[in-house]
């Protein structure tokens, strides 16, 4: 069997898959792409893709499937996701990314999908009140009593809002959840790589069944 692990983690935006990832990603000691941080990074650096991409973004749209699926493509060519496996948060998002993943991944492709559950208005107030340091990526949660200006205890960076997490932006990205990315649910139902795991309680309790998740179908 080739070592390490090939996932794919869908869910609805604020089930947590960022967070789960990192702690995955740790775990079976893989690296965790996200195409979110990919073209937050790009955003950030002023590159040309970050220009183009950042309207998208911030109105909870979805970047055109073919400027997503050469970013990954890159990114799987790396020699440690091509030794070790990957992690993938945000990708694919639609059938034809999943499609092109299946080809790009040929006999190293993913593994295993897992639906990360949590309902909608769970992750909308998530959402609302999800804070993110502007230089590691660290996600907080706001209480209504925090401070200001609010320093990251991980890195000391400025914790801020993420500019997508407005109330409209958070709406557009659920309703295209639903078309775009439900469908991959059964696209990896097909091919039994397909698995859902319950998102809600503790960041640790989701942890642990994610892990067993894994465990139980390698
Ligand atoms: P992306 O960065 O992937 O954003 P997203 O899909 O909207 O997902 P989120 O990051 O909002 O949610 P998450 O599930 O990671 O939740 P988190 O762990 O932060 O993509 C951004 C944009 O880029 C897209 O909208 C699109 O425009 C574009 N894009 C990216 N990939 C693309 C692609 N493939 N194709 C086209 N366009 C693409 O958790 C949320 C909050 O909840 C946090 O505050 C966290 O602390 C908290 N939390 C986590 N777990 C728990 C728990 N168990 N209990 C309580 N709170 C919890
Ligand atoms: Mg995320």
């Amino acid at each position: 069997m080739i070592p390490g692990v090939r996932l794919v983690i869908l869910g609805r935006q604020g089930s947590g898959k960022g967070t789960q990832c990192v702690r995955l990603s740790r775990h079976f000691v893989v690296p965790h792409i996200s195409t979110g941080d990919m073209l937050r990074a790009a955003v950030r650096e002023g590159t040309p893709l970050g220009k183009s991409a950042k309207a998208v973004t911030d109105a909870g749209g979805l970047v055109n499937d073919e400027i997503m699926i050469g970013l990954v493509r890159e990114r799987l060519s790396a020699e440690d996701a091509h030794e070790r496996g990957f992690i993938l948060d945000g990708f694919p998002r639609t059938v034809t990314q999943a499609l092109a993943l299946d080809e790009i991944g040929g006999d190293r492709g993913v593994e295993l999908a897992i639906d990360l559950e949590v309902p909608r208005e769970v992750v909308l107030s998530r959402l609302l009140a999800r804070r993110v340091c502007r230089d590691c990526g660290a996600n907080y949660q706001a209480t209504g009593r925090d401070p200001r200006p609010w320093i990251c205890d991980n890195c000391g960076g400025d914790v801020v809002q993420r500019d997508d997490d407005t109330t409209e932006a958070i709406n557009n990205r659920l309703d295209l959840y639903e078309t775009q990315t439900q469908p991959l649910i059964e696209y990896y139902g097909r091919s039994s790589r397909m698995v859902a795991v319950g998102g809600t309680g503790t960041p640790d309790e989701v942890f642990d069944r994610l892990t067993r998740a894994v465990e139980t179908t390698r």
